[in-house]
């Protein structure tokens, strides 16, 4: 029989691309979303992709009750939990919404996940618990920074739940994934990133950009201490981020966990900078993106980038994806949106 993986948050960005990639591994999928930051069309995007029958539920996690119906609907053992909210500005203005949406929808689902007896669950962190790191590239036991946003915080507070919630209860097992810059869309461009008004992603911004709906990228800063001053990340394709959800699944449900919580770093080891994203950008797709040098954004880090040997070595996983195909994806997905050729 085929393991089954609920995947909540399943509408959005990452969970889509990770929808596609379990079932071409070989699991079922049920997806739960809310479509606070989604439509209901991504999923017929999967769909689209794989041929497969995939349940959606308009469910919010918040609502314990509601999600029991799903546990009690559908027979799954494992649990990908991407539901949250993900901006970082709004979170500093509505704090609570974030601190409610992003904890409460997390110890529902794990309460459930005792309560019905179901053993295994990915949950969706971020290189954010560095802050900015001293020592470059970081790895797993780099510390902790106390976190710059209530989104940060979030992402903190919810692996400390999980890291107790499996060593209280022996049965359950936990990896958290630690995303670096998830950027780019599959290969078929049927789905991608949805940024809803203005981006404030690097990425979406470029694109849309090129696509002309922006007038200008302002590039945040040429003075870090960086090879050309600006901001450097470590941008992971997302069907390569989307794999390691599915060895990370494979991981607990084959037994393979050296602990009932885990966490990885999810990167591609490699530092790239803002303005070598746009000329890379430039080159591969062919199409100018008009940019201006503006001032540093407010709550920056300089830079960081991950180690991502633990998570290669002990997963069995490496991001593949060469950074120009996963901007030409980004620029395919965006065309795809407006209409383009
Ligand atoms: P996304 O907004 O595209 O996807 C999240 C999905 O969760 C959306 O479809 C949204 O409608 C849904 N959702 C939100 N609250 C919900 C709730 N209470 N109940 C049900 N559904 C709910 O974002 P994404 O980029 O795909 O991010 C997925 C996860 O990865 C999030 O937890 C995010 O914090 C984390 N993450 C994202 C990034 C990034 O840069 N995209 C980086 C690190 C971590
Ligand atoms: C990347 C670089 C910007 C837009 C944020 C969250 C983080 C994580 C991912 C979830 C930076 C620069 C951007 C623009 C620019 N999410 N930039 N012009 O800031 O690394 O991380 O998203 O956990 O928590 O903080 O990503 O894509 O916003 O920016 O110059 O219009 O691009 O200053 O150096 P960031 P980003």
């Amino acid at each position: 029989m085929k393991e089954c993986v609920l995947v909540t948050g399943g509408a959005g960005y990452i969970g889509t691309h990770t929808a596609v990639e379990l079932i071409a591994a070989g699991y079922d999928v049920v997806v739960v979303d809310n479509l606070s930051n989604s439509e209901r069309a991504a999923v017929d995007g999967v769909r689209e992709i794989t041929g497969a029958e995939i349940p959606f539920e308009q469910v919010d996690c918040d609502d314990k009750a509601a999600l029991a119906g799903v546990f009690d609907k559908y027979k799954f053992n494992s649990v990908i939990h991407f539901a949250a909210s993900k901006a970082v500005g709004e979170s500093v203005e509505k704090p609570l919404l974030y601190y409610r949406n992003n904890i409460l929808s997390l110890v529902n689902v794990l309460e459930l996940m005792r309560e019905k007896g179901v053993r295994n669950i990915v949950f969706s962190s971020s290189c954010t618990v560095y802050g900015q790191p001293e020592v470059l590239p970081v790895t797993e036991q780099t510390p902790r920074q106390p976190a710059t946003s209530p989104y940060g915080n979030t992402k903190q507070i919810c692996e400390d739940i999980l890291r107790d919630t499996a060593a209280a209860y022996g049965e359950l097992y936990g990896i958290a994934l630690r995303y670096f810059n998830p950027i780019g869309a599959h290969p078929s461009a049927l789905i991608g990133e949805l940024p809803k008004g203005v981006p404030g992603n690097l990425v979406p911004f470029i694109t849309q950009t090129a696509a002309g709906i922006r007038p200008c990228l302002s590039i945040f800063g040429d003075d870090y201490d960086t090879p050309d001053g600006s901001a450097v990340r470590d941008y992971i394709d997302v069907v390569d981020l989307a794999r390691a959800h599915v060895v990370a699944v494979d991981r607990m449900v084959g037994g393979k966990s050296r602990s009932n919580y885990e966490f990885f770093n999810v990167g591609t080891g490699r530092g790239r900078s803002v303005i070598e994203l746009v000329e890379t950008f430039e080159k591969v797709t062919g199409v100018e993106v008009p940019h201006k040098i503006v001032g540093r954004r407010a709550g920056d880090i300089e830079k960081i980038w991950a180690d991502t040997t633990f998570a290669n070595r002990e997963l069995g996983w490496k991001a593949t994806r060469p950074i120009e195909e996963t901007l030409a994806s980004a620029w395919a997905w965006e065309k795809h949106l407006r209409g383009m050729k």
